[in-house]
């Protein structure tokens, strides 16, 4: 059974991130989704919990993909599987940049461990979470940034999130 890891913040899931996602459900068996930790985000919007609960009822379509929230290294945590391979989508090229150095320091740190890209769709190349929490504390419409079913979650945290 072929298994994919797709690892981020999630802070909130995107249609970008759903893109993604459902890309990857459709090459392999099984696609874990990890909501993570990311140190260089000093100012997250949501908790992981909330970001869980989100991402899970987005997720729920897809009948072979589920949500974890793995503490630590991601690349101990590919270790629990027998084959996993890791899956990220690229935006520009910037995003390449960063990724390229995540999948060296990961695969220093775990020589087995396997990272796969997949293309943003060019609909959501503009699209981060980042670029949503900014317009959700301006109170923008979010319509066609995050999945609808989150819309209001997100624009109810905004209310209260400082930037
Ligand atoms: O969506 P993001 O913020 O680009 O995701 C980055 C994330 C969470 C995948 C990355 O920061 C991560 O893997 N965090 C877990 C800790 C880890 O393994 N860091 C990389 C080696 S220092």
């Amino acid at each position: 059974m072929s298994l994919a890891l797709c690892p981020g913040s999630f802070d909130p899931i995107t249609l970008g991130h759903l893109n993604i996602i459902r890309r990857t459900s459709q090459i392999f068996d099984r696609v874990v989704v990890c909501i993570m930790v990311n140190s260089s985000k000093t100012e997250p919007m949501f908790t992981i919990e909330e970001r869980v609960d989100m991402a899970r009822k987005v997720l729920v379509r897809f009948p072979n993909v589920e949500v974890e929230t793995p503490t630590g290294l991601l690349s101990d945590y590919v270790k629990k599987f027998d084959s996993a391979v890791i899956v990220k989508g690229l935006r520009a090229a910037s995003d390449f940049e960063y990724e390229f150095q995540m999948n060296l320091i990961n695969k220093m740190l775990n020589p087995q461990l396997e990272t796969m890209f997949l293309t943003a769709s060019e609909k959501y190349t503009f699209l981060s979470s980042s670029v949503v929490r900014e317009m959700a504390s301006y109170g923008a419409d979010l319509t066609g940034l995050v999945p609808c079913e989150i819309i209001e979650d997100v624009k109810e945290k905004a209310k209260i999130w400082r930037r």
